[in-house]
């Protein structure tokens, strides 16, 4: 099939996503002005630049009880700091009860039975139990085309590695399994790993 996004797909359920996959999920903590404590997650999430470090993600949509966007992004714009986790198979029901769509006071930390630990760079919280965690700088909010599609880079600032998933001073993928988001509620986590040398590369 082919079809124009502004014409419609005709098919029971959007499948953009479902295409545009698997896509690592940056499960986002924030902290707003107010001191109340936020966890999200966000698979159009990626790594942008090595050198700083830099991170993006993009909220699409808004909560009833907000001014045009998420409770992310608003709590990011007030305080110019978030925290990445990576989300791995055995925090996947935590993941999944923080994406709910709660009202601003909730802390989804504590809704979904999750341990915090504070940041060493910024004044954030992170997830403990997540097996690396990306402490990051607002860099840019760039509005996107749309209504409330919104941009958010970052400067990485500090990085937590739990120890068991680092083997020989490398990130060790048997250990290391983020949970990956396919399309619709489909979910995959990484069973089976390959290597290639590169071209040009010893
Ligand atoms: C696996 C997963 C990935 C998600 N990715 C996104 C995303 O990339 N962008 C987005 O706007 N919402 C995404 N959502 C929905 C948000 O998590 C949800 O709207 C949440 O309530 C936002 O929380 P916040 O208002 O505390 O930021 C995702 C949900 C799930 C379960």
């Amino acid at each position: 099939m082919f079809y124009r996004p502004e014409d419609g797909h005709g098919l029971p359920h959007n499948p953009f996503n479902a295409i545009v996959a698997p896509r690592p999920i940056g499960w986002i903590s924030t902290r707003g002005a107010d001191g109340s404590e936020n966890l999200a997650p966000y698979s159009f999430f990626n790594a942008v630049a090595y050198t700083p470090p830099q991170v993006m993600f993009a909220s699409t949509g808004a909560k009833a009880d907000r001014d045009g966007t998420k409770d992310s992004v608003t709590n990011i714009r007030d305080t110019g700091v978030f925290c990445v986790n990576l989300v791995e198979y055995a925090l996947k029901d935590a993941m999944n009860q923080t994406s709910g769509p709660w009202s601003r006071e909730v802390d989804e930390f504590t809704d979904a039975g999750l341990e915090r630990s504070e940041c060493a760079t910024i004044p954030c919280s992170r997830v403990t139990a997540a097996p690396a965690s990306l402490e990051c700088r607002l860099t840019q909010v760039v509005p996107l085309k749309g209504k409330a599609n919104f941009l958010v880079l970052g400067e990485v600032t500090g990085i937590h590695i739990r120890d068991n998933i680092l083997t020989n001073g490398m990130i060790d993928p048997t250990t290391y399994a983020p949970l990956a988001r396919m399309g619709y509620r489909d979910y995959a986590k990484v069973e089976e790993v390959f290597s290639m040398n590169r071209p040009g590369q010893s």
